[in-house]
């Protein structure tokens, strides 16, 4: 337990210093109780004339019967918080005051739960007028009208993120924000998986600001797009399988989707994305979307039959000032040989560097190897970090380097990363500077 307040005279209190080891003196009521004690005694018989900057509270198993946090919130909102960072477990759900909403002062709130998802009751009214940055961790949300008008009335909100939240069977999930830059949904990580209850929904992004946009679920791929003309950095993930879903669905989604993300500059994608995309593929029409500012494409793929390796030659041919390729490559058995026919044709203008992670060395992987080598025309470099188990790795390096290559290009191997790379890709952040 922790308490970390700073005053305009930064105040800095922390709990385990006052009491050391309190968890051997005292049981957890007792520790719960001297905590509130002393939370109470700092925020309410200190000066309260002295505004609080920042005000952060950790890991209180709050059995919220008393609204004790409410009064805290307000006590702080009335005392010009500018930073409030809140990280508890609570038994209890929660109720935004009025006067934190309304706080003229709050410029970034985070607002995060652990071990529990706590429901918190969003205002009707609206507020938050100077809030740029809002966290939201561990949350249920019960209305999704509340929840998306809230959303849009903030007014001068820069960044969102909202993880491994529940919405409690949403039928649309609307972010729409003129203000917002940055937005992160990641539902990848709820308690249970794939209960994020995004299933039936439709997640609408309308953010004419947006430069930054990261978006993981396992439950849906009803995507629509608007209004993202600003948009640079995209990480769309989802790995809900297309079974259910008509190609003209496939078609009517993906052509959304797609037309949203057209001006980005750095794109990366998941394989059920490109699995929906395959079928989107089908009908050209739909695929008519070029990438002209793509300059990063990060995939992660499955090789195992041709139809998966379109979509990949498609992307890259429509991004033609791509820079850097870096692909994944998901494992699963393989169930077909294929060969990339000659007449496919794939302009790499821009390409200088491809870099494939959890390279096995089998066929088909080598086939887009050989794929990539003879159609890069000013490939500079050619990078693979091995799966880990390949037994003939010197073999593999010697028919890669037989290729026939269009430019000069430095082949570097990596040794597996300590980690399996897979995981990684989960990591919105790890791209960016690979
Ligand atoms: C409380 O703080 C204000 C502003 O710093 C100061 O003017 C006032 O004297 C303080 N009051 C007490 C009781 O310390
Ligand atoms: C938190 O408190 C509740 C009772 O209020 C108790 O059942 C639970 O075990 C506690 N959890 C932790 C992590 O201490
Ligand atoms: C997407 O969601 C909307 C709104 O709920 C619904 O009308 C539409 O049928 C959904 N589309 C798909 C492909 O599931
Ligand atoms: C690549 O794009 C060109 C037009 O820029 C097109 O003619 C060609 O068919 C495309 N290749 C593939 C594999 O779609």
């Amino acid at each position: 337990m922790e308490v970390l307040m700073s005053l305009n005279a930064l105040l800095e209190l922390q709990i385990h210093t006052v009491w050391s080891q309190p968890q051997e003196r005292w049981v957890l009521s007792t520790i719960n109780e001297k905590f509130k004690d002393s939370v109470n005694w700092v925020l309410m018989f200190q000066n309260c004339s002295i505004d609080i900057q920042k005000f952060r509270l950790r890991c209180l198993n709050l059995s919220d019967d008393d609204h004790i946090l409410q009064r805290w919130m307000s006590v702080v909102a009335r005392r010009n918080v500018k930073q409030l960072y809140l990280k508890l477990i609570s038994h209890t759900p929660i109720q935004l005051p009025h006067c934190l909403v309304t706080c003229q002062s709050l410029v970034a709130l985070e607002l995060k739960f652990e071990i529990k998802l706590c429901v918190v009751k969003l205002p009707i009214y609206t507020g938050f007028c100077r809030l740029k940055s809002l966290d939201l961790e561990m949350i249920k949300f019960l209305d999704s009208n509340l929840l998306g008008n809230f959303i849009s009335s903030c007014p001068v909100m820069e960044s969102l993120e909202i993880i491994s939240c529940v919405f409690g069977d949403f039928k649309i999930l609307e972010i729409s924000s003129t203000s917002l830059k940055n937005l992160k949904v990641d539902s990848g990580d709820t308690p249970e998986p794939n209960s994020d209850g995004l299933a039936n929904c439709e997640v609408k992004v309308a953010c004419p600001s947006l430069v930054s946009f990261n978006f993981i679920t396992s439950s849906t791929w009803n995507f629509t797009f608007q209004d993202l003309n600003s948009l640079q950095d995209v990480f769309v993930y989802y790995d809900y399988s297309p079974d259910q879903a008509t190609s003209e669905e496939c078609h009517y989604v993906m052509s959304k989707v797609l037309k949203g993300l057209r001006n980005v500059q750095r794109l990366k994608l998941s394989t059920g994305f490109l699995t929906f995309l395959n079928l989107a593929v089908a009908k050209p029409v739909w695929f008519s979307t070029s990438f002209y500012n793509v300059k990063l494409l990060t995939l992660s793929v499955l090789l195992n039959w041709y139809k998966q390796v379109e979509p990949i030659i498609n992307l890259i041919n429509l991004s033609s000032n791509l820079e850097a390729l870096t692909i994944l490559i998901d494992w699963m058995e393989w169930d077909e040989c294929w060969e990339i026919p000659d007449k496919v044709t794939c302009s790499t203008y821009h390409l200088k560097s491809v870099r494939l992670l959890d390279f096995g060395g089998s066929e088909n992987e080598l086939e887009l190897v050989r794929f990539l080598l003879k159609k890069g025309q000013v490939l500079e470099k050619l990078s693979i970090t091995w799966l880990g188990g390949e037994e003939n790795r010197r073999e593999i390096i010697r028919e890669i380097k037989k290729f026939p290559t269009s430019s000069n290009v430095a082949f570097t191997f990596y040794n597996p990363a300590s980690f399996f790379y897979g995981l990684h890709f989960l990591d919105y952040d790890s791209w960016k500077y690979s």
